[in-house]
């Protein structure tokens, strides 16, 4: 199997974060300390992804390069594309197709947030993974604005359903999609809802009408919020906050994870330290060095 490839898809309009949104990407906006993409990015690179692709908005990408560059400073190789209008999360699969050259896959939304204990081996264990995909599901109080999976007495899914208006349980699919090497092709087969877009679910469910969807189940110890409106930025910005202050401990730093996985030597590290001087982020990572 070839190594798996990242995806970030970070376009969108950001209606409902409006008029922050007008002239700023949502996935820009400040979350806490970082800029938002820091998180998924974060995500990813805990997964042990370091070859990532970076979807926008045409108008958008300058912005995000100068942000994130090629990944050097964080010991990734970043590539980026344009979305030109958004026409569904699926079509994130169609837009990456020459970039993953037949590779597997894995698709994070750029407003996602995750965090809990055992993230990364979970991560890690679904990136090797050779054949199917897996979803990461959560009980959530709303389901009816997520795509919602039923499973069987044994955890196994049995169907999906994209905000149904009566949900058959409370397990949202949350943005973050470990797909095989299939998905650009079955992605060829889907059509457009009646909202005009590629669905993410339509691709599950062809996955699980091959019975190869696998369910990986966030329990209460996990936290994952998607950042639609202004009160969850400002709920998941204090979650972060809270976290943070308590634990003196970081939430989606990429040179962290860059870090401990041993993707920085200590001259790139001594770099990006630089580059913060002396700012709360800059002294975190220092520390970081000269703890052991
Ligand atoms: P949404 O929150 O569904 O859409 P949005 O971000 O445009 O916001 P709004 O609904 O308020 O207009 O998107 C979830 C994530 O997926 C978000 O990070 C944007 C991204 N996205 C795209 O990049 N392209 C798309 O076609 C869609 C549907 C979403």
């Amino acid at each position: 199997m070839k190594n798996r490839k990242g995806i970030i898809l970070a376009g969108g309009t950001g209606t409902r974060l409006h008029p922050v949104t007008l002239a700023v990407s949502k996935q820009l906006l400040p979350l806490y300390n970082k800029p938002m993409i820091y998180y998924p990015l974060s995500t990813l690179m805990l997964g042990e992804m370091r070859d990532i692709l970076v979807i926008t908005t045409p108008l958008d990408q300058p912005m995000f390069r100068r942000l994130l560059g090629e990944g050097e400073d964080f010991g990734i190789r970043l590539t980026y594309a344009v979305q030109k209008e958004p026409r569904g999360i699926a079509q994130a699969l169609s837009i990456a197709e020459d970039y993953l050259d037949g590779a597997p896959s894995c698709l994070i939304l750029g407003d996602n947030l995750f965090y809990g204990q055992g993230l990364g081996p979970r991560l890690r264990q679904a990136n090797h993974q050779s054949e199917g995909a897996t979803i990461f599901v959560t009980h959530v109080n709303d389901p009816e604005h997520y795509g919602v999976v039923e499973v069987d007495a044994l955890g196994a899914p049995t169907s999906l359903q994209e905000k149904p208006r009566q949900p058959q349980s409370n397990l949202a699919i949350t943005g973050l999609y470990f797909y095989d090497a299939q998905a650009p092709k079955l992605t060829q087969k889907l059509n457009p809802s009646p909202r005009g877009e590629l669905e993410i679910t339509d691709l599950n469910r062809l996955y699980l009408d091959q019975n190869q969807l696998n369910i990986e189940y966030l329990g209460r110890g996990h936290c994952w919020m998607d950042i639609g409106t202004h009160d969850r930025l400002a709920e998941a910005g204090q979650f972060v906050r809270t976290i943070e202050s308590r634990q003196g401990l970081h939430i989606g730093c990429p040179e962290e994870i860059a870090w401990s996985h041993g993707w920085l030597d200590q001259a790139r590290m001594k770099s990006a330290i630089a580059a913060h001087g002396g700012t709360t982020y800059g002294n975190y990572l220092k520390e970081l060095v000269t703890k052991k």
